[in-house]
């Protein structure tokens, strides 16, 4: 059983915005695979900078969308992608310089409720205006 599941809740509707989404959830269950199987610590380490640099691509091409379709509330989007990331580095960093001393548990826990903050509430309020959008181009066509 995956650590956490993909479900109906979160589809944005925007196919390339779940289709990213799903691989987030898919690197977060292989990093718990990964830890729950006991493998190697540059397996581990290699399974988090992964994670960290997918996450960066997936919120440069949700700026990128979100900026095209004038989101009006872009700025605070960005704000809450930088703050993320500057998290996750911190994590990745500590991971690195002291494995042995990492909580994997905490990282995990801040994993899941990230994941479903950023989906459920922060992504879900974009949708609307990206789906109008969407629309709209395909109307024109
Ligand atoms: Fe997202």
């Amino acid at each position: 059983m995956p650590f956490i599941e993909w479900s109906d809740s979160y589809n944005t509707g925007i196919p390339d915005i779940d289709k990213e989404h799903q691989m987030l959830f898919a690197l977060i269950n292989d990093l718990y695979d990964r830890v729950e199987t006991g493998s190697a610590e540059e397996s581990v380490k290699a399974t988090i900078e992964a994670l960290v640099d997918y996450v960066s691509y997936h919120f440069a091409r949700e700026e990128g969308l979100l900026s095209v379709c004038n989101y009006p509330d872009l700025e605070n989007h960005m704000a809450t992608h930088r703050k993320l990331q500057n998290q996750l580095e911190t994590y990745r960093q500590s991971y690195e310089h002291h494995p042995e001393a990492f909580d994997m548990k905490d990282f995990m826990g801040f994993l899941i409720h990230w994941l479903q903050d950023h989906i459920l509430q922060t992504d879900m309020a974009y949708t609307p205006c990206v789906r109008r959008r969407v629309e709209s181009i395909v109307d024109c066509a």
